[in-house]
């Protein structure tokens, strides 16, 4: 069979890239190794880390919120496996919708392991047998897989990845997480709400740091309070698998005494490199870099009819970075002109209370050398946080000193992962934080934060502290 354009990976960058290739008029194929499609996001990542985070919020909030609130209830128990189920039945229907899209786009999904033959030939193989296809286009969107930690392989029974993670039969009794970022502190918090003790190690001196410095320092104040405990600064020398307990051992990175801790399970979530195992890429000559494929500002490798998307090329490994990438090179096929802003992807941790930020960091604008503004409101001075006992967290705005125009934004609270939004289309626009905090926001909500923020870094006048 002869394509248009052939993408293989079904993630949210390849089946993205193929839904938009198919609706510009291309014939398109899409291949997966797995029966599923929708790639890591969908099977083992964002998606299922969601339920788990929803069912696990509910539990706490009846075992925790609910007798404040006047709901009376026999003390609720956890049924791991019936929460694990319900994770499973949400997977299986957002995959099933991606197949469904497939379909209604006519898009032909190959299932098995796609390699290049030549530069316009792909391999599938499956159970021991192969077929081909040609192709003009070829989009890479192999994603990635967990980084194992050089010592200690995961053995999958109690040295774990999230993949693991998000299948555990019985509720830890300590979790030990090594890697304090977005994995860690996601999946820590979900096991955390349900009873078990969780210990994280983080070689870095603060939590999620890539973010605003400020959101690690709040987030570890807020999970602290779920009972979770961390050695930050702390690189891991040890992890062994003793049958049913795994002993960590870490050293403080600054010199100081040495901590040795046992667990049930042990989740290493140091982040996720780029996967291209099987891909065959010497066939076409392409060579990676420190793992990634390497491509130019419009996504093509340096052979001219292959492009390469998401997790597997440098940035951000995230869903809708990934999707971006898809519908760039899908337009540019069509001879259209598209671009994509990277500096306004914007990252959650969907713990609770949630992360969100888009743009520039305080410490990014330091290291920029950026005369920057800054203004600040807590979720506790607002109506909404109250009614909801959702007390915990700050929206932080972050303009330059001379225009006004915002440079970050910045929420650990409530809902900050839909709030993001507002940040990134004011920034798409450029506004300044005047502009933000002179436009109406409905009362009572959790936004009027970020319009006290903005008056907080405008003109240091908020209304409501
Ligand atoms: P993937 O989603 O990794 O898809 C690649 C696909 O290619 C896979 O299905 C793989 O089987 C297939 N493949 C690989 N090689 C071949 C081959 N040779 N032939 C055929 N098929 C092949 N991001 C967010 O934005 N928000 C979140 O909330 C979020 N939560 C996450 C939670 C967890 C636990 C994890 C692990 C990740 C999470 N992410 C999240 C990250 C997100 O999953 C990735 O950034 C995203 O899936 C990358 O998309 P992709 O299309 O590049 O690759
Ligand atoms: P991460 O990069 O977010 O965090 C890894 C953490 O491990 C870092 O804080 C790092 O300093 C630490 N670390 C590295 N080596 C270490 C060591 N030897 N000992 C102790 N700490 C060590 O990676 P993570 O959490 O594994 O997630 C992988 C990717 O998946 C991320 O890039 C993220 O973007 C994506 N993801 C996104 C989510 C979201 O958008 N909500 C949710 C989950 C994952």
């Amino acid at each position: 069979m002869q394509y248009n354009v052939v993408v293989i990976g079904s993630g949210p960058g390849g089946y993205v890239a193929a839904i938009r290739c198919a609706q510009l008029g291309m014939k398109v194929a899409i291949v997966e190794k797995y029966n599923t499609l929708g790639g890591t996001c969908l099977n083992v990542g964002c998606i299922p880390s969601k339920a788990l985070l929803d069912s696990s919020e509910h539990f706490h909030n009846a075992a925790h919120t609910f007798k404040e609130h006047g709901i009376d209830i026999n003390e609720p128990k956890v049924n791991i496996t019936q929460m694990i189920k319900r994770k499973g039945d949400v997977v299986k229907a957002n995959v099933d919708g991606i197949a469904f899209l497939m379909k209604k786009n006519k898009i032909d999904v190959h299932t098995g392991v796609g390699s290049f033959v030549d530069k316009n030939t792909v391999k599938i193989s499956k159970d021991g047998k192969d077929t081909t296809i040609t192709t003009d286009k070829v989009i890479i969107a192999t994603g990635s897989k967990p980084t194992p930690l050089p010592f200690a392989a995961f053995d999958k029974k109690r040295i774990i990845s999230s993949t693991e993670a998000l299948e555990l039969k019985e509720v830890p009794k300590h979790l030990i997480v090594i890697g304090g970022g977005v994995i860690g502190m996601e999946l820590g918090s979900v096991y955390a709400r349900i009873g078990a003790k969780v210990t994280v190690v983080e070689f870095l001196d603060s939590l999620i740091p890539t973010m605003d410095g400020t959101m690690g320092k709040e987030l570890q104040k807020a999970t602290k309070k779920l009972g979770m405990d961390f050695y930050l600064g702390h690189k891991v020398t040890a992890v062994e698998n003793k049958g049913k307990e795994v002993i960590v051992k870490a050293e403080p990175k600054n010199g100081g005494a040495a901590v040795e801790m046992k667990g049930d399970y042990v989740l290493v979530s140091i982040g996720r490199r780029p996967y291209t195992d099987g891909l065959g890429l010497e066939k076409v000559g392409i060579e990676l870099d420190k793992g990634k494929i390497p491509v130019d500002d419009h996504l093509k490798t340096k052979v001219d009819n292959i492009y390469a998307i998401g997790d597997v090329v440098r940035g951000a490994m995230l869903a809708h970075k990934a999707e971006e990438e898809g519908v760039l090179v899908a337009e540019q096929l069509a001879g259209q002109k598209p671009h994509i802003n990277y500096n306004l992807i914007p990252g959650v941790v969907y713990t609770w209370p949630e992360v969100a930020s888009v743009g520039y960091t305080e410490e990014q604008l330091k290291e920029q050398g950026r005369a920057y503004k800054m203004g600040n409101f807590p979720y506790k001075a607002l109506g909404r946080a109250r009614a909801s006992m959702d007390l915990d967290g700050l929206v932080k705005i972050l303009a330059d000193k001379t225009t006004d125009e915002i440079l970050g934004v910045h929420i650990i609270g409530a809902r900050a992962a839909d709030m993001i939004a507002a940040g990134v289309v004011a920034m798409e626009y450029r506004a300044s934080a005047e502009d933000v905090s002179r436009m109406s926001h409905a009362h009572p909500t959790y936004m009027e934060a970020v319009k006290e923020a903005c008056l907080a870094a405008t003109a240091n006048r908020p209304i409501h502290m």
